[in-house]
């Protein structure tokens, strides 16, 4: 704390992001990034644009990017809203679709960590929803709890959901967005590729109250660019537009938004790679399995597993001292639990090669 601070920081909890450890022979398996690369179009595209242009500001409103994810999507240009990561967009999100005085945005009690910070740096009410007792959302919760408070500001949840990597139907959501149509739902679906029902289909109807999000950084494989968007209905669209456009004009640079374009057209390169995940993620719980782990149902590329006999910090940290980064979440009711992300499989073979040897210690 420092004088010259505004005295809100002090109040802040900020995000803390799963480590970027520095030692290359590290196996990285704790924040969900694609074990295999980009597209190499999306890399030449960028090594192309690498050039004096860049002298120039980018296009404040990547009209071409959000072309390109309209047609992909099927949607109209104007149903389109991209940012410097999905958590960029999510923050716009919350500042200019989920505050709302006296009525409280609705959440999992156990989802995506950021959403409490940007309640929290946005002055945001919120409260959250109980996950059923094998971790899955549901939907009449909200309703209910909605009820109880006389009216929500929003809901928001991932689906599948993180760090449980559960998935709820596209029908039950449709449901839901029926039920509850005086305030946005937002769909989070950074890990919608690696086998849960996308809701996307729903806008081409254009609900008025349904935004869904998505990230670059996962089955795209570009983490690193810092790409991410929201579809919606025109008028949501247009408030984002609002919020960005009163904090950065230009959260996409050149290379983010000429990479973007690539990347997004080569679906033969997304559906590879998303397949080999989702191979080696069956395979791999299979093994876990066999040394005695208890693991949800994951339709994303990572798994939430638990060893009854054995503490889950501990578990992490022997890990970590042979090299091999997982993510444990000091959180209530998850304690027991450890998110892994799917790498490739002889990173996964290293893993359980050394849980084999863990668990016999
Ligand atoms: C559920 C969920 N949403 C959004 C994000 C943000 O992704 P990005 O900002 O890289 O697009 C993450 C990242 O881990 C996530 O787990």
């Amino acid at each position: 704390m420092s004088r010259f601070w505004n005295p809100d920081l002090q109040n802040l909890s900020p995000y803390v992001p799963g480590e970027q450890p520095k030692l290359e022979k590290l196996i990285k398996l704790n924040t969900n990034e694609s074990p295999y690369g980009p597209s190499p179009k999306a890399l030449a595209a960028i090594a192309q644009a690498n050039n004096d242009n860049l002298r120039l500001y980018p296009d404040p409103d990547a009209k071409d990017l959000k072309q390109a994810i309209a047609k992909h999507h099927g949607l109209q240009v104007n149903q389109v809203f991209v940012g410097n990561g999905s958590d960029e967009v999510l923050a716009h999100v919350f500042l200019g679709l989920l505050k709302h005085p006296n009525r409280p945005v609705l959440f999992p009690d156990i989802t995506y960590s950021f959403y409490p910070v940007y309640c929290q740096l946005f002055g945001i009410d919120y409260q959250t929803v109980l996950l059923n007792s094998e971790f899955a959302i549901e939907p009449n919760d909200y309703l209910q709890k909605s009820k109880e408070l006389g009216g929500n500001g929003g809901i928001i949840f991932p689906n599948p959901n993180a760090p449980t990597g559960r998935g709820l139907p596209r029908s039950q959501i449709e449901r839901l967005l029926a039920q509850n149509q005086n305030s946005v739902v937002v769909i989070d679906e950074a890990y919608v590729d690696y086998g849960t029902e996308s809701c996307v289909p729903l806008l081409h109807n254009n609900p008025p109250n349904l935004l869904i999000t998505h990230t670059l950084s996962k089955s795209r494989a570009l983490a690193g660019l810092r790409v991410g968007y929201a579809l919606g209905h025109a008028d949501l669209i247009t408030g984002l537009e609002r919020v960005k456009n009163s904090f950065n004009s230009y959260p996409l640079g050149k290379l983010a938004q000429i990479g973007a374009i690539a990347a997004i057209e080569d679906q033969t390169h997304l559906d590879v790679i998303t397949q080999k995940v989702i191979t080696t993620r069956t395979h791999f719980v299979e093994k876990l399995g066999k040394l005695g782990f208890k693991t949800l149902p994951s339709s994303a590329n990572f798994v939430f597993t638990h060893h009854p006999q054995h503490d889950a910090a501990s578990l992490q940290q022997a890990l970590r001292e042979r090299g091999i980064v997982i993510r444990h979440f000091k959180t209530s009711r998850i304690e027991k639990y450890l998110r892994i992300t799917i790498g490739t499989d002889e990173q996964m073979d290293a893993l359980l090669s050394a849980l084999g040897e863990i668990l016999l210690l």
